[in-house]
């Protein structure tokens, strides 16, 4: 009996909490919730040359003989800009890491922060996690989450290969990212 009391009693305790806790986006200072729109342009150039945004920093021993880099783990930091060309405006970086994570294809898995420098998100950040198939037209993948401006986002980005330049190993990529936050 004394048992059923204190269950209840737990149970309703928890109720209230929950009930208190209703109001948690005006008590995180969360506004109402939106959509937003960007489109910018990500610059990667691959280790070897000299002004490298993208650097291999670990394989297997089987990755050279992998017709996909399977295995192949790269660190990031490239120039976001608001045009394909490098000169454009930079309104940010692409910060993080991918990697050969298909045996039979080329695809990445891609776990990337994006810094925006610039603008009404200047100071935020959005995180990306997905799978990123290179030879496919457009690669989707996942916003998890954010920062700043982003606090709480969840979305999806497009990924396109505008330019790819494999002599100076050099790529461009148009992303289009829809993404939901308050
Ligand atoms: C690397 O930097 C040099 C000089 O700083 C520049 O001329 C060259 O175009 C850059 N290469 C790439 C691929 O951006
Ligand atoms: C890779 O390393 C493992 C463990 O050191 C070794 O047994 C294997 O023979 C190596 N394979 C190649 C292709 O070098
Ligand atoms: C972006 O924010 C940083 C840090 O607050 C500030 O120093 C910088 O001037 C801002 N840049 C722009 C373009 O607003």
């Amino acid at each position: 009996m004394r048992g059923l009391v204190v269950l209840l009693m737990l149970l309703f305790s928890s109720i209230v909490a929950c009930k208190a806790g209703a109001d948690w986006k005006k008590s995180l200072g969360l506004g109402k919730e939106k959509v937003s729109y960007l489109h910018f342009y990500f610059h990667d150039i691959a280790s070897g040359t000299k002004n490298a945004t993208a650097l291999i920093v670990a394989m297997a021993n089987t990755t050279i003989t992998s017709s996909t880099f399977f295995g192949m783990l790269n660190v990031v930091d490239d120039p976001l800009t608001q045009g394909p060309a490098i000169t454009s405006k930079v309104i940010g970086r692409m910060q993080g890491v991918y990697a050969s994570a298909s045996q039979t294809e080329f695809s990445l898995f891609m776990g990337l922060n994006f810094l925006f420098t610039t603008g009404e998100f200047n100071g935020s950040t959005l995180t990306m996690i997905g799978r990123n198939p290179t030879m496919e037209n457009v690669r989707e993948m996942s916003i998890v989450g954010g920062s700043g401006a982003f606090r709480l986002a969840r979305g999806f980005l497009l990924a396109k290969t505008y330019s790819a330049n494999t002599v100076t190993r050099s790529f461009v990529v148009e992303c289009d990212v829809t993404v939901i936050h308050y």
